[in-house]
């Protein structure tokens, strides 16, 4: 029987104070693990740690941390494995998406969208998960790693089709120590920033109802979390380096 429990479990959910990774916190904490909250915006981690440690009585705490910024993760992800004794499940979630084509915009949605998900994912495996021989990571990718636009976003697509490959990359090189990494790609979803980058929350579902989105509406709450809580469990043992897209079918429509 499939039973999806993280009791026992620690997890590391970076860009967790709000959006989609807020959503994840609340949801791995209701599966039962305790969870550590990375942002950069360490106030805003911490009030939402407390936040859903209230609403689901698990262990939460917020971490400030740049993803992009080398020492801040590997003292982050020591301060973690002090705190909680091991880390189980990662979801690099934290992005960031600039328009234009200034180089130093460049640098810095390459630096946290892809560096921050390298870096973090090699402190967490070489701290934690090789000493426990097991492990669980999903790289957050987006629609945008697979199809492009020409709004002027070419650092996020380039970003995010690198997290995907590197993806498969980390899959290969940590399986023998049994920790399995995946990445997902969401489409336009509600509850996050991104999910509303047409300009406003009204003009974002306009356009997916215009849009090849067979479903012709933009995710929900909660419609993110069920293949991560899938691809972090223990009832997980064979699907590792796998892109999958949250995306209502978009991607697949010509
Ligand atoms: N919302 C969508 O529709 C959508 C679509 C495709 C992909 N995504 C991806 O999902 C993830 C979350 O998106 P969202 O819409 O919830 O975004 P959001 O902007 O609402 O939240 C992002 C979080 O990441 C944090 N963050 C930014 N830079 C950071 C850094 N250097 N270090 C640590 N934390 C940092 C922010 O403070 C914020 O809390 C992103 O990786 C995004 O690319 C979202």
């Amino acid at each position: 029987m499939y039973k999806f429990n993280f009791t026992g479990k620690v997890a590391l959910i970076t860009g967790g104070a709000k959006g989609l990774g807020k959503e994840y916190v609340q949801t791995f904490a209701e599966q039962g693990s305790d969870v550590a909250v990375f942002d950069i915006d360490g106030q805003l981690a911490r009030e939402t740690a407390r936040e859903i440690e209230t609403l689901t009585g698990r262990k939460i705490r917020g971490f400030a941390c740049d993803v992009g910024n080398e020492k801040q993760v590997i003292d982050s992800v020591a301060a973690v494995v002090k705190e909680f004794g091991k880390i189980d499940q990662v979801v690099n979630n934290a992005g960031i998406l600039r328009y234009g084509d200034a180089l130093a915009d460049w640098e810095k949605v390459i630096n946290v969208n892809l560096t921050g998900t390298f870096l973090m994912n090699r402190e967490v495996v070489k701290q934690s998960m090789m000493v426990q021989k097991k492990g669980r990571i999903v790289n957050i990718s987006s629609i945008g790693g697979v199809l492009a636009t020409p709004a002027g976003v070419q650092s996020y697509h380039a970003s995010k089709a690198g997290v995907i490959a590197m993806t498969k990359a980390q899959a290969g090189e940590w399986a023998p120590y049994n920790i399995l990494v995946n990445s997902v790609a969401p489409g336009a979803i509600a509850n996050g920033t991104m999910g509303d980058s047409a300009g406003s929350s009204t003009a974002a579902d306009d356009y997916q109802a215009k849009s090849r989105n067979p479903l012709k509406r933009r995710g929900k709450f909660g419609e993110m979390s069920g293949i991560l809580i899938y691809l972090c469990s223990d009832e997980n043992t064979y699907t590792n380096g796998q892109l999958i897209l949250v995306d209502g079918g978009w991607a697949g429509m010509m």
